[in-house]
C-alpha cells in the first residue's frame, strides 16, 4: 500500500503542472524578457529592485522621485538597462522637462555610455552650479561643452531644437560623475528649459538624428556583484527567482507548476535532497507508477470478485 500511494502522488506531481499552470513571477514583461534582478511582481526577482521596476500591462516601467519611464531594454550580460524619457528632448522633439534623478538609495547608477546635454539654459545662470547641494557646498563644473563638432552644437543644428525661443548661450554636456552623489540633474535650479541624453551615436558621429536617445542605466546584484548560484540553479530548472513575503524576504524558486520551491523546479527537489532526478526521468518514472497503480486497482478489483 505505501508502495502505491508513492505511485499515486508521483502521478499526481507529474499531471498537476498540466492542470494548474499558474507561475506566478513571469520570465517577460511585454516583450522585454524578465531575469533576475527584475521580476514582474512583488514576491518576483530580488526585493531591492521590486520598488523601482515594475511589469504592469505588459509595460516595464522604471520609477524615480524625478517620474515613471519605459524600459526600452535591458542588457543582461553587460547589466545595463536602457531607458527613456517621455518628457526628454531629442532631434526631432524639443520639449520643456524638469530633468531627471536617480534615487540616492537604489541599487543603480549612471552607465558611463550615457551623455547628458542640457539645452536651453539661462545666460544668466553661468557659471551653473551643482544641483547636488549637499550641505550648501558651491561647486562649479567646467561643463560648456565648445569644441566643434561638438554634441552639443551637433544638437543645436536639429530644426526642433534650433527653434528654441531661448536665449541660447550655454549648452553644457556633462558626463554622469558631475551629478554629485545625489546623481540628480534639476533643470530649474540649473536654470535649463530642456534635456537631450544619448547612449551611443550608433556609427554616425556628426548625424544628430540618427544617435541613440535615452539613459543608460547600470544595476548590481549585490555589493560584490556576484550572481546568486541559487537563483542560477532555479533558472537553469525553468523556475524564476523570487522571494517569500517573510520579512527575512527569504529565496524561493517559482516554478511553472506555480508551486515555490527552497532551491529548484527539478522533479524530487522538493523532498530529497541530495538526489535529483532529471524531468524526463521524472516522467518516466510517472509513467511506470501510473502503470503499476492501474495493475494495482485491476487486481485489486479482481481479487474482490475471486471471494
Ligand atoms: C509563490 O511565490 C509568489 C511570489 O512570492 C507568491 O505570489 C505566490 O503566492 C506563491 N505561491 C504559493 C503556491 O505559495
Ligand atoms: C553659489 O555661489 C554664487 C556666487 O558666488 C552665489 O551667488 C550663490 O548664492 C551660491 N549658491 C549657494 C547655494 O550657496
Amino acid at each position: 500500500m505505501n508502495s502505491f500511494i508513492t505511485h499515486l502522488s508521483s502521478f499526481l506531481i507529474i499531471i498537476l503542472p498540466y492542470l494548474v499552470s499558474s507561475q506566478t513571477c513571469q520570465n517577460t514583461c511585454g516583450q522585454v524578457p524578465i531575469k533576475y534582478p527584475f521580476g514582474t511582481g512583488v514576491g518576483c526577482g530580488d526585493p531591492r529592485f521590486t520598488p523601482y521596476v515594475t511589469c504592469s500591462g505588459e509595460q516595464l516601467t522604471f520609477t524615480t522621485h524625478t517620474g515613471c519611464y519605459t524600459v526600452t531594454t535591458i542588457d543582461y550580460s553587460n547589466q545595463v538597462m536602457y531607458i527613456s524619457d517621455p518628457t526628454m528632448s531629442t532631434c526631432s522633439c524639443t520639449q520643456p522637462s524638469k530633468g531627471f534623478g536617480l534615487d540616492w538609495d537604489a541599487p543603480f547608477s549612471f552607465h558611463d555610455s550615457t551623455v547628458f546635454a542640457l539645452l536651453g539654459c539661462s545666460t544668466t545662470s553661468s557659471p551653473i552650479y551643482s544641483a547636488s547641494g549637499d550641505g550648501g557646498s558651491n561647486t562649479t563644473f567646467p561643463m560648456c561643452d565648445s569644441e566643434g563638432g561638438s554634441v552639443c552644437s551637433l544638437l543645436y543644428s536639429c530644426e526642433a531644437i534650433g527653434r528654441l525661443s531661448l536665449p541660447i548661450t550655454t549648452c553644457c554636456v556633462y558626463t554622469p560623475v558631475d551629478l554629485g552623489p545625489s546623481f540628480e540633474m534639476d533643470l530649474q535650479k540649473l536654470q535649463c528649459t530642456s534635456y537631450s541624453a544619448l547612449y551611443g551615436f550608433n556609427g554616425q558621429e556628426s548625424n544628430p538624428a540618427g544617435w541613440k536617445y535615452g539613459i543608460a542605466i547600470k544595476y548590481k546584484f549585490n555589493y560584490n556583484n556576484d550572481y546568486p548560484t541559487l537563483c542560477a540553479t532555479c533558472e537553469k530548472s525553468g523556475g524564476v527567482c523570487g522571494y517569500k513575503s517573510s520579512p527575512d524576504k527569504a529565496f524561493t524558486c517559482n516554478c511553472r507548476d506555480g508551486l515555490n520551491r527552497t532551491t529548484d523546479c527539478f522533479y524530487g527537489g522538493k523532498w530529497s535532497h541530495g538526489s535529483r532526478f532529471i524531468p524526463w526521468k521524472a516522467e518516466a518514472l510517472s509513467l511506470l507508477g501510473f502503470t503499476w497503480f492501474v495493475m494495482l486497482v485491476f487486481v485489486l478489483t479482481g481479487g474482490c470478485r475471486l471471494e
